[in-house]
């Protein structure tokens, strides 16, 4: 019997192991078919769980992938379909990996909860898939600067929830859609704030339907496209305009007349069209900084006397415009003005600054009008061109502004602080402003539309530094100092601006260093000052990972022969990898799970059948084993139980686990130890203690577990962990421990049944997370059966559900009610059953609704309430007591109670999401051995029979 005894014990651990895991297990599957067809993926992507081992841009919750933030780090390959099966993911930013490459994939689609989808420049093609339009949660798509092709789908407008779409720089085609029936449409996105389009081959007109008042945009950028057509009316019905570019496009006709109703547009841009009719009104737009006009087929007019009533005009562009006339003298005096482009018009007369020119003037471009003479004004320093004007032409004039200036493009860079510049930077390393040598991260910030023309202005790039650097501060990214250099407008009227970013305490980032600082502008969260309008940020590769530096050093100095041979081996090479890629393709879907199986070494002949389909579970052989527990050394046993010894280890990478190995009398058949792993390993949850892994191997069968350091919740109510329970920890645990009961009532694949639920099987590690342990009586719910199960009554007495003793029907509500148990031995750090008194009638007997704390201190732990109030602790006591009602539908859901006891510690004014604080602040004398859950003989006998060793009612 003892042997059955063992093996379900080993089963019922695999079986929590696996409800606790098996969401991951989800997760590494398809996270290493991702893997297949990518390279570069961070080198600490190895093992078997992305969230417990912290994989670099991995971010997860309750054990799920939520979040993949993988920017600049040289990842290339192709996003596989597999990424649609990572269902909790929220947020997705791969950003400038140049080389990745392909489609993007319509099982991305699948993503139901994805938040944010960020692909800025990367090297994707290919048409975007109708299945963006599934996204429901999404709020956030960038996918500019890629080389995405076709139309936009429609179903786009299906994503209530968008606030930012940016679809720039890509090779997009077609009209924009707009919805037609039961087609949707880019009209329906009511939350949108965002269209950015520019720089595609979009064509058609834009549809009326297109904008209407119910929309709050902000940036509608669709500048260089192949748009035709008038631009419609409703236009100016998008009340909360900012920005609009419809630059370097076809249309045609006037200007919409109500334009003149954007009253919140700062930057307006309508050069490069074929504009016809009046200049139009601008009158109502008392905040416009920039306007640009130039280069259409505007009817031939004056100056507009209300240009000179835009009192926030740092920019008038109106190049070829057909102007007429003489230039107002106050066009020189509006406040702010700095840029004042007029080439290629008629304009006559004297050319005039008037006394009251503003200070800010910096560049004034007449070329080629008819003007004939220019009043010179003192102080005026700006630059001024009349080249091609007849003052010019006249006589041989040797004025200034008959020749170019002198380029003044700006050549800012951040200047050092006051520091002495390390003198030995290597070849790759920059010097930061900060004197430091080290390995910046770089890239290219790019603004549509600024409000500002005059680049020579350092003040706005100290703004602009100093707002980035408080950015990267505020989310903690271990960020030294950044630099700005090389400001400069690019041929789409963009100012780009080169960016440094040097890392703090060290030379170099790490990757996800890197990916955090790429998120943080991928995603906007850096927000720039007002003035320097919508952004977007190009980074560079990051080649000065510390783990990369070997393959560098080595290329750098070889020879050109060299550099031929080892050409030809890495083509050769290239050939092969691609013949293995090729072969791998083929059976991708195969190994998408194959490889997670740690069964490579499964021997069916041991009469195990085929390789167990294990999730996030390593295979050790019997020598790792060996060697991690020192040679099963008497030292290293921790423990023994029916089921054979403990044995504490290390395994290579250091971590510390528990290993329980069957006595040879005690191994299961290999089927039952193979089934049992295979559950155990899908579940995976922080409040679940974690199968690391198993051996199948030598004859024998051993389970590794997570070692938890600080022992049984027991053990700390009793006091013998020396670790003290106050009543925001006692809160903290209870919680965690519940969530790890409703993981696998509720979340478990199938759903699992604890059985055992008690003090002894809950553990504590050392932030004092809760972790269930033991599922050695755990059953899972067959699919025929979900609701109950009919078993031999199996558990430990004072723990027992009374419904099912009698009954032996066991449902989850057998564990609700052994957990409320476990509540009130919390708050009274009493035995279930104490000198033959039961925990529930002492409580009930003890209490008084009218009293304070319901007149309980008297049955309290004293050492509860030694630091805090017992805020809650009513309804603590309240939903305890629902939860050993007795009867199974009278009591509450797991779910239930776990929202309870989180309005509880709200209520307490505790988070119940924050981290557990250390326990080591309050250690005094931390136990050693005797207190240890591995130690605990429950936790390895099980009960084959009608309530045996475990009846314990000690
Ligand atoms: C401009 O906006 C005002 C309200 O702000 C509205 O009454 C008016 O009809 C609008 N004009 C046009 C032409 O849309
Ligand atoms: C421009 O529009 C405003 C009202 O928006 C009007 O008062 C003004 O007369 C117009 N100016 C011209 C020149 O049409
Ligand atoms: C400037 O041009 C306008 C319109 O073409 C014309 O009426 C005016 O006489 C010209 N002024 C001068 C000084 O040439
Ligand atoms: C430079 O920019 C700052 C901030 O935008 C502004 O306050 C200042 O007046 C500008 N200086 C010049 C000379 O334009
Ligand atoms: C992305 O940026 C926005 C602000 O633009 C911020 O509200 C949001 O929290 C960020 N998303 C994430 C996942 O950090």
């Amino acid at each position: 019997m003892s042997v059955r005894i063992g093996v379900l014990f080993v089963l019922l651990f695999i079986f929590i192991h696996v409800l606790l895991t098996s969401a991951q297990n989800r997760d590494i599957v398809y996270l290493q078919a991702l893997m297949d067809n990518l390279h570069n993926t961070p080198p600490n992507w190895v093992g078997s769980d992305p969230c417990v081992e912290k994989w670099d841009g991995i971010s997860c919750i309750e054990s799920r992938v939520t979040s993949i933030t993988l920017s600049s780090i040289g990842l290339s390959g192709e996003l596989s379909g597999d990424i649609g099966q990572l269902s909790e993911l929220q947020t997705l930013d791969l950003s400038y990996n140049k080389d990745l490459t392909g489609s993007l994939t319509p099982d991305i689609g699948s993503l139901k909860k994805l938040s944010n989808l960020i692909l800025v420049g990367c090297g994707f093609n290919g048409p975007l898939p109708e299945t963006l339009g599934s996204l429901t949660q999404l709020g956030y798509l960038a996918l500019n600067s890629n080389g995405f092709t076709g139309p936009i789908p429609p179903s786009i407008g299906k994503l209530s929830k968008l606030y930012w779409l940016d679809l720039a720089d890509n090779k997009l085609s077609g009209p924009i859609p707009v919805s037609k029936g039961p087609t949707p449409g880019l009209d329906q996105l009511v939350n949108i704030k965002h269209f950015h389009f520019g720089k595609n081959k979009l064509s058609g007109e834009i549809p009326p339907r297109l904008f209407s008042s119910k929309m709050s945009l902000k940036h509608v950028l669709f500048e260089e496209n192949q748009l035709t057509g008038t631009v419609p009316l409703t236009l100016g019905l998008v009340q909360n305009l900012e920005v609009l570019r419809l630059d370097r496009n076809l249309f045609s006709g006037e200007v919409p007349s109500n334009i003149n109703n954007l009253t919140s547009l700062n930057q307006l841009y309508l050069s490069n069209n074929n504009f016809e009719g009046p200049l139009p009104n601008l009158t109502g737009m008392k905040i416009l900084n920039y306007l640009d006009m130039s280069n259409n087929s505007f009817q031939p007019s004056e100056i507009p006397p209300w240009l000179s009533s835009l009192q926030s005009l740092t920019t008038l562009m109106m190049q070829d415009t057909g102007l007429i006339g003489e230039v107002p003298v106050d066009l020189f005096s509006i406040p702010q003005i700095e840029t004042v482009v007029l080439r290629n018009n008629q304009l006559n007369g004297t050319l005039d600054f008037g006394d009251s020119y503003s200070n800010h003037l910096h560049f004034i471009d007449m070329t080629n009008n008819l003007i004939s003479g220019y009043t010179e004004r003192s102080r005026y320093s700006a630059d001024l061109i009349l080249i091609s004007n007849p003052i010019c032409r006249e006589s041989d004039t040797t004025a200034s502004y008959c020749d170019l200036p002198i380029d003044s493009n700006s050549s800012y860079s951040t200047p050092q602080n006051n520091c002495n510049p390390e003198t030995t930077c290597t070849s790759d390393q920059v010097s930061s402003p900060n004197c430091k040598c080290s390995y910046p991260y770089t890239g290219t910030l790019t603004f549509r539309a600024p409000s500002f023309s005059n680049l020579g202005n350092s003040t706005i790039y100290t703004s602009l530094q100093s707002s980035m650097m408080v950015s990267f501060q505020s989310n903690h990214l271990p960020v030294d100092s950044l630099s700005l250099s090389q400001p400069t407008k690019n041929s789409d009227k963009y100012l780009e601006i080169n960016l440094a970013v040097f890392p703090s305490g060290g030379e170099r980032f790490n990757r996800s260093g890197i990916s955090q600082i790429g998120f943080i502008l991928s995603n906007q969260t850096y927000k720039p000052p007002h003035s320097f309008g919508p952004y977007f940020f190009l980074g560079h590769n990051y080649d000065f990972f510390a783990d990369a530096t070997k393959r560098k050093g080595k290329s750098i100095g070889i020879g050109v022969t060299i550099g031929v041979v080892v050409g030809g081996c890495v083509l050769v090479l290239l050939l092969i990898i691609a013949g293995i890629y090729a072969f791998r393709e083929k059976g991708r879907a195969e190994r998408a799970t194959k490889k997670n199986s740690p069964f490579a070494s499964w021997d069916p002949d041991k009469g195990g059948g085929d390789c167990p389909q294990l999730k996030g579970a390593r295979s050790f052989t019997y020598e790792e084993l060996k060697t991690c527990t020192n040679n099963f050394a008497i030292t290293a046993n921790i423990g023994s139980g029916g089921y054979g010894m403990v044995y504490r280890g290390t395994l290579r990478n250091g971590q510390l686990v528990a290993v329980k190995r069957a006595q040879l009398r005690s191994t299961q058949g290999g089927l039952e130890f193979k089934t049992e792993i295979e559950l155990l390993s899908r579940v995976h949850h922080k409040n679940v203690v974690g199968l690391v892994g198993f051996c199948f191997d030598e004859g024998e069968q051993m389970l590794v577990y997570e070692f938890i350091v600080n022992g049984t919740l027991k053990d700390s109510l009793s006091g013998r962990s020396g670790i003290r329970l106050d009543w925001m920890r006692r809160l903290k645990i209870i919680l965690g421990a519940a969530r790890g009961l409703q993981y696998l009532h509720d979340l478990a694949d199938p759903p699992i049944i604890h059985r055992d639920v008690k003090t002894t099987n809950i553990l504590l590690d050392e932030r004092l997370n809760a972790k269930v342990a033991d599922f050695g009586l755990s059953k899972p719910l067959g699919d025929a059966d979900r609701t109950h199960v009919t078993t031999q009554v199996k558990g430990t007495m004072g723990y027992m559900d009374p419904e099912y003793y009698m009954t032996q029907q066991l449902t989850e509500k057998s564990d609700v009610y052994s957990f409320g148990i476990v509540m009130l031995e919390l708050i009274t750090a009493r035995n279930p059953i104490e000198k033959g008194k039961y925990i529930v009638r002492e409580v009930k007997e003890a209490m008084d609704r009218e009293k304070d704390l319901y007149n309980l201190r008297e049955v309290l732990d004293p050492i509860i309430g030694l630091t805090h109030e017992l805020q809650g602790l009513e309804r603590f006591v309240d939903i305890a007591l629902r939860c050993v009602e007795d009867t199974g539908n009278q009591r509450p859901r797991m779910n239930e109670v776990v929202k309870e006891i989180e309005s509880i510690m709200e209520l307490a004014g505790f988070n119940p999401n924050a981290e557990s604080a250390s326990a080591s602040e309050s250690y005094e004398g931390k136990s050693k051995g005797s207190g240890h859950p591995y130690l605990n003989e429950s936790l390895f006998s099980y009960s084959g029979g009608l309530l045996d060793s475990n009846l314990e009612a000690k």
